[in-house]
């Protein structure tokens, strides 16, 4: 194999990435983000692969989660705030149900830059770019917005920082306070009789705190309890983004990139000589591979030898996204190929992507039970194989939209409309993300996971 550059993903076939008028303005642009900080560092790379490392022994669990696609227009502290604290939330009914550590990690501070499967949309007649994500062009429909400016990608870089920055005050400053992280919204656990059990675990974990405060192990004190790692990741598909934050680590002398700790390829740029999977052989982050019903099982055991030769546990999560109706036709495949090759992955339930629907009113959505179906079914597979989900990968938000269907709520069809605000894929509001996650945490713990 020829020796890896941060720019020899050029040499290869280069897909997804967004067409700039101004070569040079971009050139410039990606030249200014060459002498930027670093937005994370090695060493919390590798904390975080160690981690995965675990889950990949059942010794813990992964929630990945937030935005389909960040935008500028959604950035606020609140909505940090919330998408943090609904993340907690997840993890705290996950932990006390298969009693393991919940590696928590956001599709956030960095999750701009979207594959579309057309390049141009057509609305009336009129034909203009797609919507490539908020580091490249605007989302409305006009030809001024839809064109690519790469002055964008500054200000995907600037919200970035802030958000990391947000993300770090909370996870460290006492905002992770376990006591303040299970004050969730009680109306929703109580409004439904199948409510009532989720009701059971809050006040189970009231109760552990409280039993933790009698013996002296104080929520305030006891800095472990007031603190999380919290870890960000997003789909690393601008190259030359990328390629700008990657840098060699001066203790190590080993090559992160520093846009995020942990990046996945996405469906559609997961191929034999893919520029997405040469930029990602160099680099010593973590890597998510997500796995479609397209996917080759055989390609992909390629693709796993040339990012992880060494076969290094935490390294690779196959994020598999299948979708309801198709996974019993491909997962079990898939897993005995992994298997037979003893490939140590880690395998995440995606069940967003597989499962997009459109509503009776044309509006992009997916329904609560074929999410939680689509999961079911993994955790039945993988189990049957000898092997097991190690975490769960979502579109979700902390806000109360209205873009799934579905769930305790019975939110309908015909709701979507009312508070719609995705700039990409629906999301699962706060109390669906938390349902799913109590369902599923059930589910594993039925199953030993
Ligand atoms: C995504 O995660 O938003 C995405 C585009 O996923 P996939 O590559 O699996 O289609
Ligand atoms: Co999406």
């Amino acid at each position: 194999m020829k020796n890896w550059k941060k720019d020899s993903w050029k040499d290869c076939t280069i897909k997804h990435i967004p067409p700039y008028k101004d070569q040079n303005k971009l050139d410039k642009i990606i030249a200014r983000l060459n002498t930027f900080p670093p937005l994370v560092f090695a060493g919390e790379c590798n904390n975080l692969k160690a981690e995965l490392a675990k889950a990949t022994e059942r010794k813990a669990f992964l929630v990945q989660g937030g935005d389909c696609a960040e935008s500028f227009k959604e950035f606020s502290a609140n909505n940090i705030r919330d998408t943090f604290r609904v993340i907690l939330q997840m993890s705290a009914v996950i932990t006390s149900e298969m009693k393991v550590p919940v590696i928590k990690l956001g599709r956030i501070a960095g999750q701009f830059t979207k594959p579309r499967s057309s390049d141009t949309e057509t609305v009336n007649g009129t034909t203009l770019n797609s919507y490539y994500g908020d580091s490249v062009n605007g989302i409305e429909f006009t030809k001024e917005a839809r064109e690519p400016d790469p002055e964008r990608l500054l200000r995907a870089y600037s919200q970035s920082a802030s958000t990391l920055n947000l993300l770090r005050s909370f996870a460290q400053g006492g905002f992770a306070n376990l006591r303040k992280v299970n004050s969730w919204n009680m109306g929703f656990v109580k409004s439904s009789k199948e409510g009532k059990k989720y009701e059971k675990i809050a006040n189970q974990i009231t109760e552990y705190l409280d039993f933790m405060d009698a013996v002296g192990i104080n929520t305030e004190q006891v800095i472990d309890l007031n603190t999380v790692d919290f870890y960000t990741s997003h789909e690393g598909l601008h190259l030359p983004y990328e390629e700008a934050l990657t840098r060699v680590d001066s203790l190590s002398n080993k090559v992160y990139c520093t846009s995020a700790h942990f990046i996945w390829i996405g469906d559609r740029t997961r191929f034999i000589d893919s520029a997405h999977v040469e930029f990602c052989r160099g680099i010593n982050n973590p890597i998510g591979i997500k796995c479609g019903p397209s996917l080759d099982p055989d390609e992909l055991l390629k693709i796993i030898d040339i990012l992880n030769p060494e076969n290094e546990a935490g390294k690779i999560s196959l994020i598999f996204r299948y979708g309801e109706e198709n996974i019993d036709q491909h997962l079990p495949v898939l897993v005995d190929t992994i298997n037979k090759h003893n490939k140590t992955v880690l395998w995440i339930s995606d069940p967003m992507h597989g499962n997009t629907v459109k509503s009776s009113e044309g509006l992009k959505t997916r329904d609560f039970s074929s999410l939680l179906n689509e999961t079911t079914k993994a955790i039945h597979i993988l189990k049957s194989k000898g092997s097991h989900l190690g975490g769960i990968h979502l579109e979700m938000t902390g806000q109360n939209v209205t873009e799934c269907t579905g769930g305790l709520y019975k939110l309908s069809d015909k709701d979507l409309h009312s508070r719609y605000h995705t700039h990409c894929d629906p999301r699962l509001n706060a109390n669906q993300a938390l349902e799913l996650s109590f369902n599923i945490a059930e589910e594993m713990e039925k199953n030993g996971h």
